[in-house]
């Protein structure tokens, strides 16, 4: 199958590394149809742990710190998952059927497609949240570095897919207005990544009373430490394999002036108005 992404041209997207699944791109190296239609009927438990976030808004940072807590607040060692919920063959749903709990589950799919179990179960959702405009910088390179995502020839190219929902995971307004609508359900909670990057001892101190995790001061300071950035990227090819580099890369906020013009700026501005203005979630963007 490697060779498959290998012979990814630059500058355009080849059909077979995305699939379309109602009416939303995925990439076609990690997720298939017959996934989703397991995923339907897939059975949440009330002390699953859920993280949702769209692409590149710090899902794998997010997933590191509930795994780091839950090793403290538990005595049984938590079920980790490297990939997404909808990652992988149809199979590992049985497997995710057998697993002990908790479960930690990641995923970036919208609203409407997580199976409805999560929400009957009332499941504790932590979203994540990111500017728009960081978001797409951070979804640019990622593209160009990861083997089984399509490429860009240019940043351009790009930029014109994402403001139009045709990336992977569709359009972030799309999927931050639908989630936005949740954002006061007692289940969920929703914090930025710029919240966390300026902020970063109260939100997980948040996150850890959300969950009801109770950690000690000191277990807290101990979950921080291994969390930074420059620690993650460190670790990052025992964590994630090879390709770990690719997850790590700046981790920093205000990185899209380095690539949008002004043009692109006003763009992203305009779909904001239209899609998140004076909804809550955009209060809490506030970028
Ligand atoms: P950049 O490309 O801007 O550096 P995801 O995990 O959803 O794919 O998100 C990846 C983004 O989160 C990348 O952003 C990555 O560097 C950043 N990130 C990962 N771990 C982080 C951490 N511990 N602290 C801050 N940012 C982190």
């Amino acid at each position: 199958e490697m060779e498959k992404v290998q012979g990814k041209a630059k500058g355009e997207i080849p059909e077979d590394l995305v699939l379309i699944y109602k009416g939303i791109l995925y990439p076609s190296f990690m997720c298939s149809e017959e996934t989703f239609h397991a995923l339907e009927c897939f059975e949440a438990r009330e002390d699953d742990l859920l993280v949702v976030t769209y692409p590149k808004c710090g899902t794998n940072w997010v997933f590191q710190i509930l795994n780091e807590m839950l090793l403290f607040s538990q005595v049984k060692v938590p079920s980790i998952y490297q990939a997404m919920l909808e990652f992988g063959k149809p199979g590992k749903i049985q497997s995710l059927k057998e697993a002990s709990s908790p479960r930690v589950f990641a995923t970036h799919l919208h609203y409407r497609d997580i199976p409805k179990s999560f929400f009957e179960k009332k499941v504790k959702t932590l979203l994540i949240l990111r500017n728009p405009k960081d978001t797409a910088v951070s979804y640019f390179h990622f593209s160009n570095n990861n083997p089984v995502l399509s490429s860009y020839g240019s940043w351009d190219l790009f930029f014109n897919d994402y403001i139009n929902g045709k990336v992977c995971y569709g359009s972030f307004f799309d999927h931050s207005l639908a989630w936005g609508k949740h954002i006061d359900d007692e289940s969920i909670m929703a914090i930025t990544y710029e919240d966390m990057k300026l902020d970063y001892a109260t939100y997980l101190k948040k996150i850890s009373d959300f969950f009801g995790f109770s950690l000690s001061e000191e277990q807290l300071v101990v979950v921080e430490n291994k969390t930074t950035f420059k620690s993650m990227k460190e670790n990052s090819e025992g964590t994630h394999g090879k390709l770990g580099n690719t997850f790590f890369r700046k981790g920093e906020i205000g990185d899209w002036k380095s690539l949008f013009t002004e043009a692109q700026s006003k763009a992203v501005d305009a779909k904001f108005e239209q899609h998140l203005a004076g909804t809550k979630l955009g209060e809490k963007l506030n970028y």
